[in-house]
């Protein structure tokens, strides 16, 4: 990648393609093409193609997708696996048509079965049933993989695609209707702290196993991956290493201070028993992260205090709602 290449960053405003930007922006890369979600809806295939044969750019970040927890996954599943297919097929299309040299597609660790053996390899991909609480967000992102993958064969189309685990940050989404467990979790300990609510109700057994990477992590994965354009097919983008629901949840109690009472619901859905993913692929290239659990909870939960008037998701309760 040259300093001068025109790269455009879809969904900027997110977690993701907003932490790509700010590490693009430090790697010297000056030329950044963005568009919000009003500018350019990326479900309409032609105005992707009309962006696309004005803008040609010569890289492309696709970190745009519907993006949600186990609960909007589960209720929107129509929405979940319409607006994926439809954003990812006319992003890579257009890209491939209009001389994009070098493609960066984000999928997710929930593209692997529900039951793939731990941790997961990027060869488990489409070896057994997926997790059905997710499965219409996965199935769109396994035809987003396969679709980079049969571009790269027909038409030598130069694309990466990175299965992070569960990122988390500043910017994240702190919606309890829509959000991950670990910005949900924050929410839920921060409104207990001040009082809101008498108890924090944390959802299913606290026994399923999650890993979490810190977004200026994966962003420094992305951009590192794009530079080795050599490297193609999907790659795992993780830290190595997993806790359990009930360990998170002590650690974000700690780091928001809040010492009063929390119960377990059992009635609520815990997903797939253990999702760590076996990064030895990126390790080899020479890639690690550099962001412990702790201090990344920490500089998001700052980030949070900073920005809690306007954190996405939170304004509602900020104006009563
Ligand atoms: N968050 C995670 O834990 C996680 C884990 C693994 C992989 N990923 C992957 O990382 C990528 C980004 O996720 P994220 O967490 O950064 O999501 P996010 O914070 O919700 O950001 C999604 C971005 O896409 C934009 N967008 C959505 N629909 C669009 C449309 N039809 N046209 C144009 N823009 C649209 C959003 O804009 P608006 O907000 O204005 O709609 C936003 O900028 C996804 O592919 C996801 O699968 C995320």
């Amino acid at each position: 990648m040259n300093e001068s290449d025109r790269i455009y960053v879809a969904g900027h405003t997110g977690l993701a393609g907003s932490a790509i930007c700010r590490r693009l922006a430090t790697r010297g890369y000056r030329n950044l093409v963005t568009r919000t979600h009003g500018e350019l809806d990326l479900s309409q295939q032609a105005a992707v193609e009309a962006f696309f044969r004005e803008q040609r750019p010569q890289v492309v970040f696709l970190a745009a997708a519907r993006v949600g927890g186990i609960h909007a996954n589960d209720t929107y599943a129509g929405d979940f696996i319409r607006d994926n297919l439809l954003i990812q097929t006319h992003v890579i299309d257009s890209a491939q048509r209009h001389g994009t040299r070098r493609f960066v597609f984000l999928g997710s660790s929930c593209v692997y079965p529900r039951l793939a053996p731990q941790p997961m390899r990027e060869e488990h991909l489409l070896t057994g049933p997926l997790e059905p609480t997710n499965e219409w967000y996965a199935v769109a992102k396994i035809a987003g993989i396969q679709t980079c993958r049969a571009f790269a064969r027909q038409y030598g189309f130069n694309a990466i695609s990175l299965m992070p685990s569960n990122l988390y940050g500043p910017r994240d989404n702190f919606d309890l209707e829509n959000a991950h467990v670990l910005p949900a979790l924050m929410r839920k300990y921060h409104e207990a702290k001040l009082g809101l609510v008498p108890e924090v109700v944390l959802w299913g057994s606290g026994r399923p196993r999650r890993e979490f990477l810190y977004v200026d992590d994966l962003a420094d994965a992305a951009v590192f991956l794009a530079e080795q354009e050599s490297v193609g097919g999907l790659i795992n983008v993780g830290v190595g290493s997993d806790v359990t629901i009930a360990e998170l949840a002590s650690l974000v109690r700690r780091t928001v201070g809040y010492d009063g009472p929390e119960r377990f619901d059992a009635a609520r859905p815990d997903g797939t028993p253990q999702k760590l993913l076996d990064t030895s692929r990126l390790s080899a290239l020479g890639w690690k992260p550099r962001t412990t659990l702790e201090e990344g909870l920490r500089q998001t939960y700052q980030w949070f205090l900073g920005h809690s008037g306007h954190a996405r998701g939170y304004e509602s309760r900020r104006a009563g709602g």
